[in-house]
């Protein structure tokens, strides 16, 4: 779907829930990360992509994103990337495709929750056009157990005639 230095992003199946699960358990706190990830993907509307890259001699997991598009909007519930791929361009690539996705669906914006403190993510979606629209005060409890504002971003997609039936 997508390649950018070796890495291939497509939809998720199934079969890789395992894959995004390696992945999840390095980027979140979380003890049961493909129950989780079931969890986000259960409701009606909701997708993955998966990217793929080079590492270590073979083809590994390299990052994820869970999504879901509902009537003329978008939101993004996880995203990460495995340690071993972070700074290469995989999150930006896995962004700029579940951007494209979600406009072909009809999407005219896409809405994602951050952790206040989560330099890294904030630092990649401001790269990618995400703007501050709103507050949650004590919405996250971080791993020492304090509680920490989310900040809920938007982007707006481009409008195009050429829009896929969802
Ligand atoms: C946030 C995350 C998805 C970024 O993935 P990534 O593949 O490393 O991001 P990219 O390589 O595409 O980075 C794109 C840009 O984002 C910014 N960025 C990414 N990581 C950064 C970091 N650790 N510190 C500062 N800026 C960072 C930079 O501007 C970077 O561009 P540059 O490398 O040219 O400077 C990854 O760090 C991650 O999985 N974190 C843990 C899970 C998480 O926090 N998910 C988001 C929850 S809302």
């Amino acid at each position: 779907m997508n390649d950018n230095n070796d890495i291939s992003v497509r939809f998720a199946e199934p079969d890789d829930l395992d894959a995004m699960a390696e992945v999840y358990a390095e980027s979140f706190d979380d003890f049961q990360p493909r129950l989780s990830i079931e969890q986000y993907l259960r409701p009606q509307g909701t997708w993955a992509l998966i990217a793929w890259g080079c590492a270590d001699g073979g083809e590994r997991p390299a990052g994820y994103v869970l999504s879901r598009t509902a009537a003329d909007e978008a939101e993004i519930f996880s995203i990460g990337v495995a340690l071993a791929f972070r700074r290469r361009g995989v999150g930006t690539a896995l962004l700029t495709a579940m951007a494209e996705i979600a406009r072909l669906r009809g999407a005219h914006s896409v809405f994602l929750e951050v952790g206040i403190d989560n330099r890294a993510a904030r630092a990649l979606y401001s790269k990618e056009g995400y703007e501050i629209i709103g507050h949650r005060p004590d919405y996250y409890r971080n791993a020492g157990g304090e509680r920490v504002t989310a900040l809920v971003l938007r982007k707006c997609l481009e409008n195009t005639e050429n829009r896929e039936s969802s």
